[in-house]
């Protein structure tokens, strides 16, 4: 079982890095030829980075669409933040300081991510005109990610793991080794769960986590008076049509 578990993960981290290395690069590269930033919109560099930081922080502007969505959205997002940097002890033999100082909030945020979760379900269900353009994959990425919270929450409450053993094979498995897993249902369930949502990453409806980057109506400075907007291939074409 730890054999499988540890390629699996070498697998799926493979998938993670290149997948979005690929998308991302597909991204930088894509053009935009239109200025199209949604106004009012910041008129210099710093304001872009400050409106962006509001969205990605608050969800500022899903705040100003819908307020049911946004209170079930944000509480997922901020909890599951919460929930990997406490994460990242199983991946450190001293975990960084703030990584300590975060655990006792990180152990109640895996109720926030559920109950987030469960909100965001609950409207793609509930909600007519949500339920209509839902598609299975919606549905799916929902649930796997409700059932990593349950199984996680399963390990801390109920059937306890043994979180040392998780830590050492982790550590071990980072320098290409192999070392045992405790034996527990739930930790197996949760990593599978995991391994999956690494996998499916790159190819889904996640993406949207690198790509508010790259979105023109949000990343754009409202200067097309003070400065012409010409993407890179239009210049080259305006130069070679010149010569
Ligand atoms: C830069 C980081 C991220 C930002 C700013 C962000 C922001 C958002 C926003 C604004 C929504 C739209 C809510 C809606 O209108 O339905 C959303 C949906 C969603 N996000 Fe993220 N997200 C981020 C990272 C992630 C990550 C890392 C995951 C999972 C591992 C994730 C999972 C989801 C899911 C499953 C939904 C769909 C909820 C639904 O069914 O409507 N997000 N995200
Ligand atoms: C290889 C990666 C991961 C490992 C080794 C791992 C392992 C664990 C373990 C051992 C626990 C039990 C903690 C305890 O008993 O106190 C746990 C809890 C939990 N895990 Fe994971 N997990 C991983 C990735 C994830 C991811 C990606 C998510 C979210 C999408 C997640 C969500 C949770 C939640 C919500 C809990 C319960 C709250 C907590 O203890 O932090 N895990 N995980």
């Amino acid at each position: 079982m730890s054999t499988f578990f540890a390629f699996l993960f070498w697998f799926a981290t493979a998938v993670i890095i290149l997948g979005l290395a690929f998308k991302i690069r597909q991204y930088w590269a894509t053009p935009a030829p239109l200025k199209i930033p949604t106004t009012p919109a910041p008129t210099t560099k710093s304001g872009v980075v400050y409106r962006m930081a509001k969205e990605v922080i608050v969800f500022e502007s899903l705040f100003k669409s819908n307020k049911w969505i946004w209170l079930f959205g944000w509480m997922f997002h901020f909890s599951l933040f919460l929930v990997l940097a406490r994460h990242i002890r199983y991946f450190q033999e001293q975990p960084w300081f703030w990584v300590n100082i975060i655990q006792p909030f990180g152990k109640y945020a895996a109720f926030g991510m559920v109950i987030g979760l469960l909100g965001l379900l609950a409207r793609r269900i509930v909600v007519d005109r949500v339920r209509y353009i839902s598609s299975p994959s919606d549905y799916l990425m929902l649930i796997m990610l409700i059932f990593i919270g349950i199984s996680g929450l399963m390990m801390q409450l109920v059937l306890h793991t043994d979180i040392i053993a998780v830590k050492e094979f982790f550590l071990a498995w980072m320098g290409f080794s192999i070392a045992e897993l405790p034996d527990s249902f739930p930790l197996m369930v949760h990593l599978s769960l995991v391994a999956l949502l690494m996998i499916v990453f790159p190819f889904s409806k996640l993406l949207h986590a690198p790509g508010v980057f790259f979105s023109p109506t949000r990343n754009q400075v409202d200067n097309p008076r003070e400065q012409r907007h010409i993407s890179d291939w239009a210049a080259k074409l305006e130069t070679e049509n010149k010569g």
